[in-house]
């Protein structure tokens, strides 16, 4: 690592010894579980371009993980993510230790808004009161002007917003665009975990996702007439069983039955050779 010592930061104290020496910049914060791809390059660059400075954090947070199989195979690739994260842009790389962040007596776990309860946190019970749990604690540590999180994780930013409107007003909530691979295939840590067939397969969630946004493109707006076309796509792949697929309110998550312009998103999950990916589409 060779931009020296001061730029991975490895404890919450050593960190608020840097942050009280940059009282006078602007900070813009990227979260991450580590793994780093080119989805979350694009939030540190997003980043880069919004202030003075960028702090990248990669801890992988055991209290957004059902299953604890799922967090021990959680990849960790710190020395690549750091050397990625500074290359992006990132001053500091903050991965700091699990009882570090949560010592023994910690006290504040969150409960997250209702617009948790549905898709994501109801199939993963648990997992947005500890994703809301952590991002409060980071931004505690860090205290950023501004926090950059990925549209992939549709749901997970509307429920950080709403953690962030009571517990950090400062704070502002940026979002930036999926970044998919060639064949359309949103990025995420867990395509790695896909078979080569699995992974030729899971490019019709996005090609389903893509059919019903142009049938909405040329006009059609009832969200079952959406719905079908998407399911059509998708039924020609018989390994993939699909959890949800809803036309909601960007802001609400509740489902539509027509689409309102500017403000509807689809949302996905589904289950290919047991892996579970998300994805989402704006309308
Ligand atoms: P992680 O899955 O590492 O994702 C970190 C950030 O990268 C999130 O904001 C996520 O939405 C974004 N991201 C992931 N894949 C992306 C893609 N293909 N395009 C654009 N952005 C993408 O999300 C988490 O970690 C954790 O829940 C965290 C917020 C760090 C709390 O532990």
């Amino acid at each position: 690592m060779d931009s020296g010592p001061m730029t991975l930061i490895r404890s919450t104290e050593h960190f608020a010894t840097w942050r009280s020496s940059i009282l006078d910049q602007t900070i813009s914060f990227v979260p991450t579980m580590g793994a780093l791809h080119s989805g979350h390059v694009a939030l540190i660059e997003y980043a880069k371009s919004q202030s003075d400075i960028v702090v990248v954090s990669v801890f992988v947070n055991a209290l957004q993980f059902g299953d604890s199989v799922d967090f021990d195979k959680y990849p960790r690739t710190l020395e690549t993510d750091y050397e990625t994260s500074i290359a992006a842009g990132a001053s500091i790389v903050f991965a700091p230790s699990a009882l570090d962040m949560f010592p023994t007596d910690y006290k504040k776990y969150l409960t997250p808004s209702a617009i948790a309860d549905k898709f994501e946190g109801a199939s993963r019970p648990g997992h947005f009161a500890g994703v809301v749990t952590v991002v409060n604690r980071l931004f505690e540590i860090v205290t950023p002007q501004k926090a950059i999180f990925g549209a992939k994780d549709y749901q997970q930013i509307a429920v950080i917003r709403a953690m962030a409107r009571e517990l950090h007003p400062t704070i502002e909530i940026l979002q930036v665009d999926t970044i998919r691979d060639l064949d359309g295939l949103a990025l995420s840590s867990r395509n790695a975990r896909l078979s080569q067939s699995a992974r030729l397969k899971a490019k019709t969630i996005p090609d389903a996702l893509f059919a019903l946004r142009s049938e909405f493109d040329s006009g059609q707006t009832n969200c079952a007439v959406l719905k079908q076309t998407a399911f059509d796509v998708l039924k020609n792949e018989t390994n993939i069983s699909i959890e949800y697929l809803e036309v909601v309110d960007r802001q609400t998550l509740e489902e539509l039955s027509v689409v309102e312009l500017h403000s509807s998103v689809v949302l996905f999950a589904g289950i290919i050779d047991g892996i579970r990916l998300i994805d989402n589409v704006e309308l």
